[in-house]
């Protein structure tokens, strides 16, 4: 089929390539010259493993192409994916003003019957503001459906290629039909379901993950206090099937371009509704606390006196495997840790060149490599879960400190493994050297 995507970020350009991949024909359109003339070169602007490969190899095919113009393609498209960043706006609300710009060009452009697909994450109800706005500038027959994205960034090309679930939110049977088509060359449950019920799926996905990890976190802060150990604990209740292993890990909480955006979207939009969801709320706050307490407990290892000691941060990015900064707890730490008069140093493999422009004016000093990073430092802390850091020669990082400290806010390591190299290694959630202490 003939498919456009508008929007080439995360979402949009892994999306568009990998429906190119499994066939179809892709014209990728974005506004940004810039970035469109990038891409045609095969310069890809995200940090996306896998990614380039697969555009490179579907631009020297044909099968997938860019543009900045929408008009210019729309005639020839059957679909036209709406793949724009929904940000969330000061009071916690989705911008949609790119969603609905997309939605007035389409409106005032299109031809014949299109199927339009919103994968943008958007609030329940959008689907149908997306259809008003059409209909403005259009009298002939389209459908809006909704087809949220499940894609984790570091994963994102697997997740869309072997997704657990397509979910097609669809008013009438063509349009479902046309998507199942779009999808036939994915593998995976096709849950063809209301645009609502799609709509809410997507936001009740990603809370549902977010409190499972506020909640272990907050488990983690009883195992201090128990003396239990959280690695076991997790590991325990995630043999339960119904509960299972995954996004269990205890940790200085989440962040990310999804997670935090679309946790106080839900949050507001039950409020819109009138209901209070408590339970939202507080997961939110969690994670929030989870980061403070982490500081606060390095801070008490130093006495509350921070000024002028070295602390080197292994990790800048909100989890491993990513190039992307937005929310990362790691990148908060380290603007506390300054803020504290701390000596900073940071490394992180992918980014770097990000978080400098999200601490501009704070005093870091970014390192090369993590060697480099650890050198003379008073204490390491661990903020992201990059896999590299498990692999480094910590006996050559037990030479280079000044100090033996160790402080892992992502529990990448057993305990034993750091003490052999006589360091002294505290993490969350074990060993009771974590958590604030107070009964
Ligand atoms: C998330 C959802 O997983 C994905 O389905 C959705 O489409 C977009 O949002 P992403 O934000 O890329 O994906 O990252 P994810 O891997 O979910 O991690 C989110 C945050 O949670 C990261 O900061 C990570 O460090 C943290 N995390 C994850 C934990 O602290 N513990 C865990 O067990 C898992």
């Amino acid at each position: 089929m003939n498919i456009t995507v508008v929007g080439t970020g995360y979402v949009g350009l892994v999306s568009g390539t990998c429906l190119a991949e499994i066939g179809h024909s892709v014209t990728c359109v974005d506004i940004d010259e810039d970035k469109i003339k990038r891409l045609e070169k095969g310069e890809i602007p995200i940090f996306e493993p896998g990614l380039d490969a697969l555009v490179l190899s579907n631009v020297r095919v044909g099968r997938l192409k860019f543009t900045t113009s929408l008009p210019d393609v729309i005639d020839k498209t059957d679909v036209i994916v709406i793949a724009v960043g929904t940000p969330s706006r000061p009071d916690g609300h989705a911008d949609l003003q790119y969603v609905y710009a997309v939605a007035e060009q389409i409106g005032q452009n299109l031809k014949k019957y299109t199927a339009i697909v919103n994968k943008s994450t958007v609030p329940v109800g959008t689907g149908k503001e997306v259809e008003d706005i059409i209909r403005k500038n259009y009298s002939g027959e389209f459908s809006v459906v909704s087809c949220p994205e499940f894609l984790r960034e570091g994963s994102a090309v697997e997740d869309f290629m072997k997704p657990d679930r397509v979910v097609i939110g669809a008013r009438d049977d063509r349009a479902a039909q046309v998507l199942l088509e779009v999808f036939k060359g994915i593998r995976g449950e096709k849950l063809v379901t209301t645009v609502e019920s799609a709509e809410l799926i997507k936001y009740a996905s990603n809370a549902f993950l977010a409190t499972k990890i506020s909640f272990i976190n907050e488990i983690a802060q009883i195992c201090e206090r128990a003396g239990a150990d959280i690695e076991e604990v997790a590991y325990g209740i995630g043999l339960d099937s119904r509960i299972g292993p995954r996004f269990l890990k205890a940790g200085i909480g989440w962040g990310g371009s999804c997670f935090p955006k679309d946790v106080e979207a839900l949050d507001q939009m039950a409020g819109m509704y009138g209901y209070d969801f408590k339970l939202l709320s507080a997961v939110i706050e969690v994670n929030n606390d989870q980061r403070k307490h982490f500081v606060a407990k390095v801070m008490e290892h130093f006495e509350g006196k921070l000024t002028g000691k070295k602390i080197a941060i292994l990790g800048l990015a909100f989890k491993g495997n990513t190039d992307d900064i937005r929310e990362s707890a790691a990148v908060d730490i380290v603007r506390m840790f300054a803020e504290n008069g701390a000596d900073v140093s940071a490394f992180d493999y992918e980014a770097t060149k990000n978080a400098q422009r999200a601490l501009e004016g704070v005093a870091v000093r970014y390192a090369e490599d993590p060697y480099d990073c650890v050198n003379g430092a008073d204490v390491v802390v661990i903020a992201t879960e990059w896999p590299q850091f498990i692999e480094l020669d910590w006996a050559k990082v037990a030479r280079l400190v000044a100090n033996p400290v160790i402080f892992d806010g992502r529990n990448l390591f057993q305990p034993e493994r750091m003490r052999e190299h006589g360091l002294t290694y505290i993490s969350i959630g074990r060993n009771g050297e974590f958590g604030d202490q107070k009964s």
